[in-house]
């Protein structure tokens, strides 16, 4: 049977997530590039839902601000007060009216649900005609969570909470996911029968259950495989164990798919990160944003990449890199920081100590060792010598340097932008070039070395340097005597 359409997909998420204990909004918290929320709805479209409906409340201006942003399809609205689970979804059909069809309830809090497993419990609810299947799981402590109550076929009769729950109710391991699937025009109905009189003083959703089976309506449960996909994030305790179950579970659809990830327990990517096959993954790793690897590139030890783009067979040893596009072939690294902008063509180098920003490097040109190239252009198969700056701050506004191809950039030498250097030019090691140098000629842009004969001796009297320099002069004087 194939997976029936929900009507709507409504995610409950007014809540203030006080054990979070943070200034941002539980829902907003991110893990693996994504809101917690955005991890919910993605995976809500995966059911292609004809309306995606999230209730906010706590904090809603700027759930809604982020809302607009990420998810432009889905339907914001407004639960002022929190009166509880039956509460929020009784306020959203009273917004939007009656929805004939199935509709889904989840949570904002629980990033690890996979389309799959509600897909799941859409066919469960389709194949047994339930008015309302609940997503339920078996877990190892079931302290706090609604408890479902079976008779003994094993029908289920309702969902207590563990406020209301007696002894023998609070052993039943089978808990309450909070994920539904509901016939939508019994659902408006049940839900206006819903009352506050329990513990929490609260509308349960939970409470809607027993009321269609009391009206005599089908009432059915879908058993999770995992339960660690339906358990909810209320802390960063639970938020960091989510964390590295999805990061688990994204590197292993990488390595599947193969790429060499040599220790997954150091390594972090992103859900949108795409890595070609072969491409090699060292320790201490994070790949992040919309960062891509083409195939067989090497990244690592201690690499952070964000919404980076490296290309075929290149190789990244302990680089920094954002917004920046790593050519084929190319190198980076070790210690190297790429940001917005730094472009590398095919075989070029950015090496240790280097530093590029919105700075293109031309094919097969190198900038190995100690420089700063910020705002500039270099043609192919250039070279910038050890310890060059390209001057690009004047302290109000920033300048642009060309380098063409085939150049030489002597060591320690300045560019002070704005300023080009012509094809095949040079420029002598130690210049500060503030005006341009034709194609094929060298700059020279220094002062001329004078020695002063003896200073070390007259003026640093009794030292060790003053010393050494005495027996140089003595053994040059004996050499001299020998030789005559
Ligand atoms: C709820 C269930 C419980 C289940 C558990 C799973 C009820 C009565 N209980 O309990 O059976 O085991 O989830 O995690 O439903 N929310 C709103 N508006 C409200 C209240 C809650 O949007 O007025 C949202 C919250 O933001 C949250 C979700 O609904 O995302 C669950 O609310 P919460 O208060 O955490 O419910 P629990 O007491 O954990
Ligand atoms: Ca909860």
């Amino acid at each position: 049977m194939s997976v029936p359409r929900p009507a709507a997909v409504i995610v409950l998420a007014a809540g203030e997530g006080t054990r979070m204990k943070s200034r941002t909004p539980k829902i907003l918290h991110e893990l693996c590039g994504r809101a917690l929320v955005d991890h919910m709805l993605a995976a809500a479209r995966g059911l292609e839902p004809e309306r995606l409906i999230v209730v906010i409340g706590h904090e809603r201006e700027r759930v809604r601000a982020h809302l607009e942003v990420s998810g432009p399809d889905v339907l914001a609205v407004v639960q002022e007060e929190q009166k509880g689970t039956g509460h929020a979804v009784r306020t959203v059909l009273e917004a939007v009216g009656t929805v004939a069809g199935t509709v889904l309830v989840t949570y904002g809090d629980t990033p690890l649900l996979r389309t799959g497993t509600l897909a799941g419990l859409l066919e469960r609810h389709a194949e047994d005609g339930n008015a309302v299947t609940v997503l339920t799981a078996e877990v190892p402590d079931p302290h706090g969570y609604g408890r479902i109550v079976r008779d003994p076929s094993g029908a289920v009769l309702a969902i207590v909470e563990e406020k209301d729950a007696d002894p023998e109710q609070r052993a039943i391991r089978e808990m309450n996911s909070g994920v539904y699937a509901f016939d939508g025009l019994l659902l408006a109905d049940a839900v206006k029968r819903v009352s506050a009189a329990n513990a929490q003083g609260e509308e349960y959703l939970t409470d809607v259950l027993s009321i269609l089976r009391e009206d005599g309506h089908r009432v059915g449960a879908h058993v999770a495989a995992d339960h660690v996909e339906v358990e909810g994030v209320n802390d960063r305790v639970q938020l960091a164990f989510a964390r590295g179950v999805l990061n688990a579970r994204l590197l292993e659809g990488h390595m599947r798919a193969g790429v060499t990830v040599v220790d997954p327990a150091s390594t972090w990517v992103d859900v949108d990160v795409v890595l070609g096959r072969d491409v090699v993954v060292h320790p201490g790793t994070q790949l992040q944003g919309r960062t891509t690897v083409a195939e067989g590139a090497e990244i690592g030890p201690a690499c952070t990449l964000t919404d980076t783009v490296v290309g075929e067979g290149a190789v990244v040893r302990n680089a920094v890199c954002t917004g920046a596009e790593v050519g084929p072939e190319a190198t980076v690294g070790p210690y190297a920081y790429l940001r917005p902008g730094a472009v590398l063509g095919r075989g070029a180098k950015a090496g240790t100590y280097v530093e590029l920003k919105n700075a293109r490097v031309g094919d097969g040109s190198k900038v190995p060792h100690l420089s700063y190239v910020g705002d500039a252009t270099i043609g192919a198969g250039s070279n910038i010598g050890a310890s060059s700056v390209f001057v690009n701050y004047d302290g109000v506004n920033k300048h642009h340097t060309t380098v063409g191809d085939h150049a030489f950039v002597g060591c320690d030498t300045m560019l002070v932008a704005p300023v080009n250097i012509g094809d095949g030019a040079y420029t002598a090691a130690g210049s500060v070039i503030d005006s341009d140098v034709p194609a094929g000629a060298i700059g020279v842009a220094r002062g001329r070395q004078r020695n002063i004969e003896g200073w070390t001796v007259r003026k640093r009297p009794g030292t060790r340097s003053a010393q050494a320099a005495q027996r140089a002069a003595e053994a040059g004087d004996q050499q001299g005597s020998t030789s005559e």
